[in-house]
């Protein structure tokens, strides 16, 4: 052997040695990609993220800031780290764009495209893009909201010298600033989360803020902090406008919809000062476990462009554990929100994945057994060992009361059900694979569903660590991660029916040409 070949050898030795809570093992079957990161999911070429912040569209580029720590896989003295894609799909990142300074670390926020220069940032002919943050002071705790400002399309970042713009009141939790124009009023909005409502601010310039109204006191769920809000308006396809609110809430373990951290939504109107939820029910962005503080890029064209959504794939009741190793946590793909009226009129919200995911299907590697079918079988493909696809399916509920969708390897397994009796989905993830760092690990995840058409549409999305399943196109998302010991082989379809109540089944590898 030459010795570079040794030393190639023995520093991947080494490699393997050091993972952070993984554990070693020789069989040849241990997961190939070892340490779960995800191919067409963005996740940090290193150490740790959280929320993803700062979303604006400009000049063609999508850029997403993510709270960042740059010395560890654990949470700690948080940066905005920055990343611009033209198809949602393929990052380029950028770097560390804005680092904790006297008034503290930089929290969650926004950015916005300052169109009319209504802040007096500009310098060039560029129009300027403003972020608006959270500082937090790490020994008082204090929080309060600032701005830092770009006039070169994102790639060099000014703190504004007169920051704070908005000074705490004497409240602990006071944070996560998103700012919106609002076209009606011409002047900007801010939701900000304050402990266990929403506070509206409103402000001509970005600078001067004065308090509007406040949401969200006695509606809503309110098993923890309310965190990370978003509000913006959406039209349904008759035409209907009405204003969305999201907020993230950290919840605990025993919390709705399924424990830990989780995002709720509330649908009704905004006149420009204050939000009236309409809805009745508690309604949530995801009924699964993983999608967290996620919000929307500002700067695409509202009302008639599209609402698009991120999410942080984790969950703090064990983000900081699992068993990544040199980098933590990924983002969900991103999902296009649409207004959909029910038929008793209310409104609901649906998710989807974005269309550009579909240029990433790999033509040449597709499974498409022959339908209608009573089951399917996929055994030892090297889709499936490959970690990274996605399946689409219609079933026809009338011709089976249950499903299992399972995936796994002779070892372990993670099965997703549904049935017509219980009126759920669920997510088991207990047999699927590293599962002891977390109890939420052993519970099932679930999600009312009533299928009442003729056919029910599904969209899977497998990752190497992470399954998102959207029901009946987005009407209900269900996200969590999983960590497999070894490869998983199969993916299997069964209605324990001789019915043929799968009308149609596609699994597509998903490819990029940028993999990291
Ligand atoms: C939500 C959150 C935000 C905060 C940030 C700190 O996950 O707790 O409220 O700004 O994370 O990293």
């Amino acid at each position: 052997m030459k010795l570079t070949k040794i030393i190639f050898f023995m520093f991947m030795l080494l490699l393997g040695a050091c993972g952070d809570n993984e554990e070693t093992d020789s069989s040849a079957d241990v997961m190939y990609h070892h340490n779960f990161r995800p191919y067409y999911h963005y996740t940090p070429q290193a150490n740790w993220m959280n929320d993803p912040n700062g979303m604006v569209y400009y000049d063609g580029k999508y850029h997403l800031f993510y709270q960042y720590y740059p010395y560890g896989t654990t949470w700690g003295p948080m940066h905005w780290a920055h990343t611009v894609s033209t198809d949602l799909f393929h990052w380029e990142d950028q770097g560390i764009k804005l680092y904790p300074d006297e008034l503290g670390y930089v929290f969650s926020g926004s950015a916005v495209a300052d169109l009319n220069n209504t802040a007096g940032f500009k310098t060039g002919n560029e129009t300027p893009l403003v972020a608006i943050f959270t500082h937090h002071q790490n020994i008082t705790g204090r929080q309060v909201q600032s701005l830092a400002y770009s006039n070169d399309k994102g790639d060099t970042w000014t703190k504004y010298e007169n920051n704070p713009v908005l000074d705490n009141p004497g409240i602990a939790d006071f944070r996560d600033p998103k700012v919106i124009w609002h076209e009606a009023s011409q002047k900007w909005i801010m939701v900000l989360a304050v402990f266990d409502h929403i506070r509206i601010y409103s402000s001509p310039n970005l600078k001067a803020w004065e308090l509007e109204s406040e949401f969200g006191k006695n509606v809503g769920y309110h098993g923890g902090v309310w965190e990370c809000p978003d509000l913006f308006p959406l039209k349904d396809e008759q035409g209907t406008v009405k204003w969305v609110m999201l907020v993230s809430l950290g919840g605990n373990e025993n919390s709705e919809p399924n424990g830990g951290s989780a995002t709720q939504y509330f649908i009704g109107e905004f006149d420009g000062s204050s939000f009236v939820s309409e809805n009745e029910e508690i309604l949530w962005a995801d009924y699964g476990i993983d999608n967290y503080a996620g919000v929307t890029w500002s700067n695409i064209p509202e009302i008639d462009g599209r609402r698009l959504f991120i999410g942080w794939m984790s969950n703090w009741a064990y983000a900081n554990v699992v068993p990544e190793s040199g980098w933590r946590s990924g983002m969900t793909v991103p999902r296009e929100i649409k207004l959909k009226k029910r038929q008793d009129n209310s409104y609901v919200l649906h998710f989807s994945p974005v269309d550009e995911l579909n240029t990433l299907v790999d033509p040449q590697k597709t499974i498409a057994p022959e339908t209608p079918a009573n089951q399917i079988h996929v055994d030892y493909h090297e889709i499936i060992a490959g970690g990274s696809y996605q399946v689409e399916m219609e079933i026809i509920p009338s011709e089976t009361d249950q499903f299992t969708i399972s995936l796994g390897n002779e070892l372990e397994d993670l099965t997703i059900r549904y049935s017509k009796t219980s009126g759920e989905f669920t997510i088991d993830r207990s047999n699927s694979g590293h599962v002891t760092f977390n109890n939420l690990f052993m519970h099932e995840i679930s999600c009312d569903y009533q299928a009442t058409g003729e056919t029910l549409p599904l969209t899977l999305l497998i990752d190497q660590n992470s399954v998102e399943l959207f029901i009946n196109q987005g009407e209900k998302v269900m996200t969590a991660l999983f960590f497999p010991r070894y490869n998983y082989k199969f993916f299997r379809l069964d209605g324990y029916t001789q019915n043929k109540f799968i009308k149609s089944f596609t699994i597509n590898a998903l490819k990029k040409s940028l993999i990291r």
